[in-house]
């Protein structure tokens, strides 16, 4: 009898419920998942982030109840960015101990000790002139810069942070901060750097949430161009090399071939950071009809497990949650 074509029946996997689950080669888990969360000054304030539709900035007492609520439903590591009180060219507010990010950092670590607080090391909040760094004439002065980070990443420390995640890209600034933290009894504290963080349109939502839009320039001196995937392991590998304990590529959609190239150069583990703009473009489609919200947004988290990423920051982490169930 003459052999039936096809022989290789891809479909037969898939022929039965239980079969396509037990063949999922990734899963989405709560554990995955860090919910970024927005600190401002003063009280009584949950204000909705107009360009980001269910996200809302927390004076600290809000952010209490708020993240009691996330614990509740399984959400347990925040990124935490602060919208200071004041701004000058060197950003020295990032480093305040009295600042929104510090303050939460005191109050979160005391009330749930169970969650894991990751904050953003970066001077765009801070700076009046809203770039990641020091200025000098009209360039950014790398090696100065470094200076302000490590002093942020060490008064994030000092409040009661867990993990510490550079997002501004200057060169050497995971071995500054780990230099600082380790000299400040900080040994344990661990960095997520955010190693290949392109120059990306899609953090326009984000830039009004946290007021850090440069007020002149771009920042292509210092965040990489899209066209460039060699040049994204190069950074990193130089911040492996440099003492990360994670690295992180952003944004994530617009990334996946980095993520899954980094995932074969390196044994640390992988995070990606679904940006804002990535998370709006699937919500602005299914307002108008055309996709679903909920499988939509499962299927990219998907693909970036898939890709190689351990873990997710994610604005829908809480959704999600609701969603895994
Ligand atoms: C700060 C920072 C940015 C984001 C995270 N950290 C903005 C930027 O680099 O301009 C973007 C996050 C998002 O779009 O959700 N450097």
């Amino acid at each position: 009898m003459a052999a039936q074509f096809p022989r290789m029946r891809l479909r037969r996997l898939r022929s039965h419920d239980r079969l396509r689950t037990m063949m999922a080669e990734v899963s989405l888990e709560r554990r995955h998942l860090i919910l970024p969360l927005f600190a401002v000054p003063g009280s009584g304030i949950e204000s909705p982030i107009a360009s980001l539709e269910g996200v809302s900035h927390f004076s600290v007492d809000r952010l209490l109840p708020f993240v009691e609520r996330a614990l509740e439903k399984g959400i347990g590591a925040f990124l935490l960015f602060g919208l200071p009180e004041r701004k000058d060219a060197r950003g020295d507010s990032a480093s305040d101990p009295q600042g929104p990010v510090q303050q939460a950092l005191r109050e979160l670590s005391e009330r749930f000790p169970e969650a894991l607080l990751v904050t953003d090391v970066c001077l765009c909040q801070y700076t009046d002139h809203g770039h990641c760094g020091l200025i000098d004439g009209d360039v950014i002065d790398n090696d100065g810069t470094l200076k302000q980070l490590a002093a942020v990443a060490l008064s994030h420390a000092e409040a009661g942070a867990h993990m510490v995640a550079p997002s501004d890209m200057m060169d050497g600034r995971v071995g500054a901060i780990r230099t600082a933290l380790d000299a400040g009894g900080f040994a344990s504290i661990s960095i997520m750097s955010y190693a290949a963080k392109m120059a990306s349109s899609f953090y326009g939502p984000f830039r009004d949430a946290a007021d850090s839009a440069p007020g002149f320039g771009d920042r292509r001196t210092y965040q990489m161009a899209a066209t460039n995937g060699r040049e994204a392991l190069r950074e990193a590998l130089a911040d492996e090399e440099e003492g990360a304990d994670i690295l992180m590529v952003k944004p994530a959609l617009t990334c996946l071939d980095i993520l899954a190239r980094l995932r074969e150069k390196t044994l640390l583990p992988l995070a990606t950071y679904l940006v804002s703009g990535e998370r709006m473009m699937l919500r602005s489609a299914a307002a108008a009809g055309l996709l679903d919200l909920r499988r939509a947004t499962l299927e990219a988290h998907l693909a970036c497990r898939r890709a190689g990423a351990d873990l997710i920051i994610t604005y829908d982490a809480l959704d999600l949650a609701d969603w895994l169930d």
